[in-house]
């Protein structure tokens, strides 16, 4: 990483009761209060957030949602608007991640909505892009990931994309315990950050974060985030028990100073 701040995720997925997840919360609260120079942000399942944000305050750790859907409010039975997250005190929104892709059949276009709707009602979109193991395998990992980003970001203007984070999660490294090398991660957070320069400007795009995720744990963070395109970890597994997650922010916090 080069002057970029580090910004850390956990992604708790469906895991946690509004009780475990207001305990986890607390303990991270204690965990990370001397934490510097790192974003924390939480990612929790949506009916834990309030508990959480209340948790939180006078932390420094950040809420974010999981999901949300593109329009303001309707009959979409099952749903939530950027506007509940923020109002619930989320300042992050995960948009995009592979299980929305592939469990739930979203396509870059309505990805794409909910990125537009996202910053247009002052969220923060950490936007998930990836590609799954037979695509790797047969080389088309740069096509899939060039295709997301630019079909989820389009029409994006570049006075409202410095609220980006974008997280490379390779879809056959999420949940399985094989993490990416640092050496593919980092290949391919040059191309988004190439891809993304030519989509805003050179400028912009070295300044957006750009997340790795997929078995991100406190023996491999370290050598992740030590490479220059690595500017941060979304975290799934990891995250869902406090002390693994803090040592991942500490891993970062080390590298920053
Ligand atoms: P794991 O860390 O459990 O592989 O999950 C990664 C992920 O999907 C984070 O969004």
């Amino acid at each position: 990483m080069t002057n970029r701040r580090y910004i850390i995720g956990g992604n708790w997925k469906m895991f946690k009761t509004p009780a475990e997840a207001a305990s986890a919360a607390k303990a991270l609260k204690v965990k990370l209060i001397n934490v510097e120079n790192v974003d924390v942000v939480v990612c929790p399942p949506a009916v834990d957030i309030v508990p959480v944000v209340e948790m939180l305050k006078e932390s420094t750790v950040r809420v974010s949602g999981q999901n949300m859907h593109w329009e303001d409010d309707g009959a979409f039975t099952g749903e939530i608007s950027a506007g509940m997250l923020k109002d619930a005190g989320c300042d992050y929104v995960v948009l995009g991640h592979s299980e929305r892709r592939h469990v739930f059949g979203e396509t870059n276009t309505e990805v794409n909505k909910k990125v537009l709707k996202a910053l247009a009602r002052g969220l923060k979109p950490i936007f998930c892009v990836g590609e799954k193991l037979e695509e790797r395998e047969a080389g088309k990992t740069e096509s899939v990931v060039g295709a997301q980003v630019r079909e989820g970001l389009a029409g994006v203007s570049v006075e409202s994309a410095d609220d980006l984070v974008i997280a490379y999660e390779p879809v056959w490294a999420i949940g399985t315990g094989v993490t990416a090398t640092p050496e593919h991660a980092e290949d391919v957070h040059r191309y988004i950050r190439e891809l993304l320069a030519d989509v805003f400007s050179p400028g912009l795009a070295s300044r957006l974060r750009i997340q790795y995720g997929g078995s991100v744990k406190p023996s491999n963070a370290e050598s992740l985030l030590s490479r220059e395109n690595i500017d941060g970890a979304l975290v799934g597994g990891a995250s869902l028990d406090p002390d693994s997650f803090t040592e991942i922010v500490k891993a970062a916090e080390n590298l920053s100073t």
